[in-house]
């Protein structure tokens, strides 16, 4: 997961705690809809999700070179909100085969992880391969196997190794070859294990929040186009040399919150939310999901207006040639989707406070969250579960019927094992997907929950919690206790349906001065 931009910066604790107690005042409404009794189909595919870096720990055990990551919050801790750092994290790299066991314990089939490319390549050039931490993700497949669990391999969720990041990350267009060597290197040594891939976690998140606003290395504008072009020769390459043996798929992993226009019926409005979803997904998605190619006309011609206004002698959007565009088209064989919250989009009428040229100005929309739906952690994640739905119909309308896999979703607390809060998030979110796949036929092929266990939440530090299984991070044993949630995971997956009953939060007379934490200890 991730945490937004301006918002992820110091201070942004405070904010939460505030919204926080607005939301629990506005979160006690009842829900009063008639819930149908969907079932998800026998060959729904659930799952939970983790990442190398949130996860691993071991930093620089058995030969691993350092990401980005670890290069530049040791050279800044008060890049997180608690000066934390991924060294240790939740130790999985250590503590995978008890992973392995609790993920079992869920009754999930399919365990989405990534490799840490400098763990496997620790200088990220395939010269040097580290012996270590090849045979570290051979143990977890194996271990996998064993547990009758589908492994999906990300190749690359952010963590990028320092040497490449220093030659500019994916800004630079060496990265495509680089990452194509890389890529190969894992289909040839774990394609005989891993037959689901995906390239590639949230892009957009990669570079826009971190490699941009946190870090400021790289320039907004061409990051997009060779992370495109690295996913769509890794894929054909697959396509090619590795699936004809192999018979794996091969996807990307994309990220959306929902836009709502703010007045629905202010064109002005409606034309921001649509402007921000083609800029936030749009971006990624129509190159590769839908018929014509290519980015998306509204894109380019904003990109394009504006770095001719800022005097560039080019686009900051580069141009695909048609071979790159017939080379991206259809180039995953599933949309890959991670979904957490929803924002209001308006026409600004005030002058934001943009840095120019910016990924921010070329939107040119004001977002901003409905005060009344609950916001129990991160200040950027409000809940609204009904954007979940239009946002699986706006992939739908826009790029047909291409098998969706939900790869994350899930919602974070400041902790605690009896997470209701948690609990009703799955569930309301969850019987979204279902409205969607059984009201509206949205292709939805699974779902992976976000995330098994608590984690380095980026620039949140373990500050917030996403875990179904809660990490004492104070511990040297990292112990993992299972929360509510868990539960409740554990029982659609098996039910396949959602018991909205199975688990219920003791009523309670609410104080309109109780605290959440007081909440927590009922
Ligand atoms: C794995 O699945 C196979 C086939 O469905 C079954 O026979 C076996 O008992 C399962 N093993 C475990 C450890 O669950
Ligand atoms: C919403 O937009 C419509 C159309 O522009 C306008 O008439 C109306 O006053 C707006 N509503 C609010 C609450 O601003
Ligand atoms: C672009 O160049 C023109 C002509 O020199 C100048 O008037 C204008 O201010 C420049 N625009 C920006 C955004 O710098
Ligand atoms: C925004 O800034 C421009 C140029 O400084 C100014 O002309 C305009 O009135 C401002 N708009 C608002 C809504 O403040």
């Amino acid at each position: 997961m991730r945490s937004s931009s301006k918002v992820a910066k110091i201070g942004a604790v405070l904010v939460s705690f505030s919204l926080l107690c607005l939301a629990h005042v506005a979160a006690t409404t009842e829900d009063f809809d008639i819930k149908e009794d969907y079932e998800f189909p026998e060959a729904f595919k659930f799952g939970v999700s983790t990442a190398a870096f949130q996860i691993e720990g071991a930093w620089n055990e058995g030969g691993k070179g350092e990401s980005m990551w670890d290069t530049y919050i040791h050279e800044h801790p008060e890049y997180t909100l608690d000066h934390s750092n991924g060294d240790i994290a939740a130790d999985s790299y250590h503590k995978y085969t008890e992973d392995v066991k609790i993920i079992k314990d869920l009754g999930v089939k399919y365990y989405r992880f990534s490799f840490s490319w400098p763990r496997i390549l620790p200088q990220g050039t395939d010269n040097k391969k580290s012996k270590d931490g090849i045979d570290y993700y051979h143990k977890l497949l194996e271990e996998l196997r064993r547990a009758n669990i589908t492994a999906v391999v990300t190749l690359f969720h952010w963590d990028m190794p320092t040497p490449l990041m220093d030659l500019g990350g994916w800004s630079n267009p060496k990265m495509v070859d680089y990452f194509l060597d890389y890529a190969r290197f894992a289909f040839e040594e774990f394609g005989d294990e891993v037959k689901i891939w995906t390239t590639m976690n949230e892009p957009h998140q990669h570079c826009y929040n971190y490699c941009y606003y946190i870090f400021s290395v790289l320039q907004s504008g061409t990051y997009a186009h060779y992370m495109l072009l690295a996913h769509a020769k890794a894929y054909r390459l697959y396509e090619k040399e590795f699936k004809p043996r192999q018979n794996g798929r091969v996807g990307i992993t994309l990220d959306a919150f929902w836009a709502d226009p703010k007045n629905s019926t202010d064109p002005l409005d409606i034309e921001a939310a649509e402007r921000y979803r083609q800029m936030r997904l749009g971006i990624y998605a129509h190159p590769i999901y839908s018929n014509i190619g290519d980015y998306p006309p509204l894109v380019r011609e904003i990109i394009d207006t504006n770095s001719r206004l800022q005097n560039f002698t080019r686009s900051r959007l580069p141009v695909f040639s048609k071979e790159e565009i017939e080379l991206l088209k259809g180039s995953s064989d599933f949309f890959g989707l991670n979904h957490y919250t929803t924002y209001l989009m308006s026409h600004p009428t005030i002058n934001e406070t943009w840095t120019i040229p910016s990924w921010d100005h070329d939107t040119f929309v004001r977002m901003e969250q409905n005060l009344a739906w609950p916001i129990p952690g991160a200040d950027w994640l409000s809940v609204y579960p009904p954007g979940f739905r239009k946002l699986l119909n706006w992939i739908k309308n826009n790029y047909g019927d291409v098998p969706i896999v939900i790869t994350e979703n899930g919602m974070c607390d400041f902790g605690g094992l009896k997470d209701y809060t948690r609990v009703s998030y799955y569930n309301d979110y969850l019987y979204q997907v279902l409205l969607a796949m059984y009201k509206d036929n949205v292709n939805v092929e699974g779902y992976f929950a976000w995330t098994l266990l608590d984690d380095f939440e980026w620039t949140d530090g373990y500050a917030t919690k996403f875990g179904l299984y809660e990490v004492d991070f104070d511990s040297p044993e990292r112990t993992r206790r299972k929360k509510l949630s868990a539960d409740n995971y554990r029982n659609i997956v098996e039910k396949r349906k959602i018991d909205f009953d199975y688990i219920k939060q003791p009523k309670m007379k609410k104080l309109p001065y109780q605290t959440p934490e007081e909440e927590n200890t009922v």
